[in-house]
C-alpha cells in the first residue's frame, strides 16, 4: 500500500500544497517549525480519521481560515483510492473514500494501516497505564473486532457501575442488590479480556524482543510484564470482596481497568532505570513490533511513518536501525528530519526508489 499524491489546503501552516510521494523512501527536510510534523499529520489524518497529536479537529484549520481540506491518492493492491476529509469550522467533519461517507468513522480502523514512530511516543513510558492499555487496546482491537465489542460493552459496565457508586454516596443510600447485578458479567468480561491480553503480550512479545536485539545489538533485554488480578481462580470473590472499598472510594476498584503493562530492561522498569537512549529503542521496537504484527494479522503493508527519530540515538544504534527500515519488510516510509546533511549521509541505494522534500515557507518542493 502507498500513498501516491497528498493535496492540502488550509492545514495547519499550509494553506495550499500538492505533493506527489514515491511508493518507498520519501524524506522531508526542513528547519524546526517548517511544517514536516504537519505533512506527516494530514497523512495520519486519511489513515485514522484523526490527528495524532490533538484530540480537537478545529486545531488543524490553519489560523484564520475557514475550513480544512485533505485529498489522498492512496494505491492499495493494484486499486486507487480517494480518500477526502474536510472540516468546515463549527460543523460536522467529512470523511470519503471514493466519494462515499461511512455510518461510523470507525468503520474506516484498519483499512489503510499506518504506524508512526514520533517524539510523543515517550508517553508510552513517562504516563499511566492508561496510555499503555490504550495503545495495546488499538493494535488488538484492529484485528479482532470480538475483543473492541468486550471492551466496549465492559467499559459500559464500569461506567454505570461508577455512576451507581457516585449516587448511593450522595444519596447516602446504598443499593447492595443493584450493585451485585454488575459482579457476573464484568468479571466474566474481565476474564474474556485479560485472556486476549495475555495472548496478545506471549505472541507480540517476540516481535517487539526481536526488533529491541536488532537496534541496540544484544546489548540489554527488555520485557514487557502483563499484570492483571482477573485471571487469578478467586478473582469473583475478591470482587465482591472489594464492594465496600468500592462504597467508599466510589469507583470500582478492581477489573481489567486497572491492569498494568510494566517495560522492563535487564529486569528494571524502564520508567526509572532506563537511559534516554534505551528509552528511545525501546520505543521504537515496540512500534516496529506493531508494524510487524498488523502486517502479519491483516496482510496490507502499513505505511510507515518516522518523526525526528534521530535524536538521542547513538551512531551504531542509527546505523542499525536504517539497515532494518531500508529491509525488504518495509514498504512505502516518511522519515523527517530537521538536519538535510544526516539524512542524506544515511541514505544510500539500498532505499531506492527514494524522494527527498524540502519544507520551507509553508512549501513542500522536491529537490534532485
Ligand atoms: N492551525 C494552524 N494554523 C497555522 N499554523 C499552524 C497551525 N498549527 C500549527 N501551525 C504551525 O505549524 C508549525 C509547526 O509545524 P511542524 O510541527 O510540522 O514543524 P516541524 O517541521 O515538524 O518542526 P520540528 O523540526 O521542530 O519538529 C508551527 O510554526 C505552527 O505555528
Ligand atoms: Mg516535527
Amino acid at each position: 500500500m502507498f500513498l501516491q499524491s497528498l493535496s492540502l489546503q488550509y492545514f495547519k501552516n499550509y494553506e495550499k500544497a500538492e505533493v506527489s510521494f514515491c511508493d518507498h523512501f520519501n524524506c522531508l527536510v526542513g528547519l524546526n517549525g517548517s511544517g514536516k510534523t504537519n505533512i506527516l499529520d494530514s497523512i495520519y489524518y486519511l489513515s485514522t480519521t484523526k490527528s495524532a497529536f490533538h484530540a480537537l479537529d478545529s486545531q488543524s484549520i490553519q489560523h484564520d481560515g475557514q475550513y480544512f481540506v485533505i485529498n489522498g491518492q492512496i494505491s492499495l493492491s493494484k486499486k486507487e483510492h480517494k480518500i477526502h476529509c474536510s472540516l468546515k469550522r463549527n460543523s460536522r467533519k467529512t470523511f470519503k473514500v471514493d466519494d462515499s461517507e461511512y455510518d461510523k468513522l470507525s468503520e474506516h480502523v484498519g483499512k489503510f494501516p499506518i504506524v508512526l514512530i514520533a517524539p510523543n511516543d515517550d508517553e508510552l513510558i513517562r504516563e499511566s497505564n492508561e496510555v499503555r492499555r490504550r495503545f495495546f487496546d488499538s493494535i488488538i482491537s484492529q484485528y479482532d473486532s470480538e475483543y473492541l465489542k468486550l471492551l466496549i460493552r465492559y467499559n459500559h459496565y464500569l461506567k454505570q457501575r461508577n455512576a451507581l457508586l457516585k449516587k448511593m454516596a450522595e444519596s447516602g443510600r446504598v443499593d447492595k442488590v443493584m450493585l451485585e447485578t454488575y459482579k457476573t458479567p464484568m468479571v466474566n468480561d474481565s476474564a474474556e479480556i485479560a485472556m486476549k491480553r495475555r495472548s496478545f503480550i506471549q505472541e507480540f512479545l517476540p516481535h517487539f524482543q526481536n526488533n529491541y536485539d536488532r537496534i541496540a545489538d544484544k546489548k540489554e533485554r527488555v520485557e514487557i510484564v502483563y499484570n492483571t488480578k482477573a485471571l487469578s481462580a478467586d478473582f469473583g470473590k475478591q470482587f465482591a470482596d472489594n464492594i465496600q472499598r468500592d462504597i467508599q472510594s466510589q469507583r470500582t476498584g478492581l477489573g481489567i481497568h486497572r491492569d498494568e503493562y510494566i517495560f522492563e530492561i535487564d529486569g528494571f522498569p524502564i520508567k526509572k532505570y532506563g537511559s534516554q537512549g534505551q528509552q528511545k529503542s525501546l520505543l521504537i521496537s515496540l512500534k516496529l513490533a506493531q508494524f510487524g504484527f498488523v502486517k502479519s494479522h491483516l496482510k496490507i503493508t502499513p505505511i510507515l511513518m518516522l518523526d525526528d527519530i534521530f535524536d538521542k540515538l547513538d551512531d551504531g544504534r542509527i546505523d542499525r536501525l536504517m539497515s532494518i527500515i531500508g529491509s525488504k519488510e518495509f514498504g512505502q516510509v516518511f522519515l523527517t528530519d530537521a538536519r538535510e546533511e544526516r539524512t542524506r549521509s544515511l541514505l544510500s541505494e539500498k532505499f531506492e526508489p527514494m524522494k527527498i522534500f524540502r519544507v520551507e515557507e509553508n512549501m513542500i518542493t522536491e529537490l534532485d
